[in-house]
């Protein structure tokens, strides 16, 4: 059967191409992007990968979003924690709201994706 795999910010970077490395492995790929809705239009037509927008730094919508792909497509057999920004600056120049922000999407949005997937399947 074949194995399906979730890769956050999937459709840009390093993501894009752990995505296409696992479509050319047999995996079936979802690309998960945050906002970029052309550059994810122009990746799906491209590499017909499918994609889906939700912010992995938003809890529910991590939870949400696990169910919607199991619904639509089956258990999610391999979870790509890529997706993550830079807000790169001395501690003196880095605000608060820069830190937080990156702590949310990089740290948090790995336990957002971890409980829709290992909980949902525990
Ligand atoms: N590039 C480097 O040299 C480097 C070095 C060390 C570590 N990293 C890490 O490797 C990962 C990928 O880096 P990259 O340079 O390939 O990044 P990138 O080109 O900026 O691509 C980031 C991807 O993550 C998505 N994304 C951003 N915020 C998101 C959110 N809140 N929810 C869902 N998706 C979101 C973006 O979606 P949109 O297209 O919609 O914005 C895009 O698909 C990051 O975690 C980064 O910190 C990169």
């Amino acid at each position: 059967m074949t194995r399906i795999a979730v890769v956050t910010g999937g459709t840009r970077g390093i993501g894009e191409a752990i995505s296409l490395k696992l479509k050319e492995k047999g995996r079936f790929v979802i690309a998960n992007y945050g906002g970029n809705d052309a550059a994810a239009k122009e990746f799906s037509d491209r590499t017909g990968i499918a994609v889906r927008k939700w912010d992995v730094g938003n809890h529910q919508a991590c939870l949400d979003a696990c169910a919607a792909i199991e619904s639509e497509f089956g258990p999610i057999d391999i979870m790509v924690n890529n997706a993550g920004i830079t807000r790169d600056a001395t501690m003196v120049k880095m605000t608060f709201e820069q830190w937080d922000e990156v702590i949310r999407v990089d740290l948090t949005g790995c336990f957002n994706m971890a409980k829709g997937r290992v909980c949902r399947n525990a």
